[in-house]
C-alpha cells in the first residue's frame, strides 16, 4: 500500500470527505494528486470523473477515489472510460471484494449516504485489499 499512487477527486458534495480522505492519505506516506474540486461551488461531477479515470487508464497512478453526494454520478461516470472497474462502496465487505474479485480500479463514495468514519474505513480496506487472480481473473478479462 506504500508504494500506490492515488488519483483523488470529489465534486462540492464530496469535497468534505475529499479533504479527510487526504488527510488519511498524507498520514501513511501514500503519494496522490488531488483533481479537485478546490473549493464547496458547485462543479460538474463528470469532468472531475473523466480526469479520474484517465489518470488510471494511462498508468499515471494505480488507483483512483472519487466522492460525490452519492457516488452514483462518479461511479457511472469513471464506468464509461475503458479500462475502468469503478466500484461504488457503501460497506467494508463490498470495498474489500471489489478489489479482490472484481480488481476495481476506482472508488466512489458518497458523502450525503455515509458517515465520515465508515467512509475512511472503506478506503482503508480496498487500498490494503489485493485482486486474488484466478478465476476473478477469468471473469475481469470477459468484462474488458
Ligand atoms: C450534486 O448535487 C450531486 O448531484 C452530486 O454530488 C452526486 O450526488 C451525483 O451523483
Amino acid at each position: 500500500m506504500d508504494h500506490l499512487k492515488v488519483a483523488i477527486g470529489s465534486d462540492h458534495g464530496g469535497f468534505n470527505y475529499k479533504q479527510k480522505i487526504i488527510d488519511y492519505l498524507k498520514c501513511r506516506n501514500i503519494e496522490f494528486v488531488d483533481v479537485g474540486t478546490y473549493t464547496m461551488e458547485a462543479c460538474d461531477y463528470p469532468d472531475i470523473a473523466r480526469n479520474v479515470a484517465e489518470l488510471v487508464v494511462s498508468g499515471q497512478v494505480d488507483r483512483g477515489i472519487l466522492v460525490c453526494g452519492t457516488g452514483i454520478g462518479m461511479s457511472i461516470t469513471a464506468n464509461k472510460t475503458r479500462g475502468i472497474r469503478a466500484a461504488l462502496c457503501g460497506d467494508t465487505y463490498s470495498a474489500r471484494v471489489s478489489r479482490a474479485h472484481n480488481n476495481a480500479n476506482i472508488l466512489c463514495l458518497g458523502e450525503r449516504v455515509i458517515g465520515e468514519h465508515l467512509a475512511l474505513d472503506i478506503v482503508d480496506v480496498w487500498l490494503k485489499t489485493g485482486f486474488e487472480g484466478g478465476r476473478h481473473k477469468r471473469r475481469v478479462d470477459i468484462i474488458e
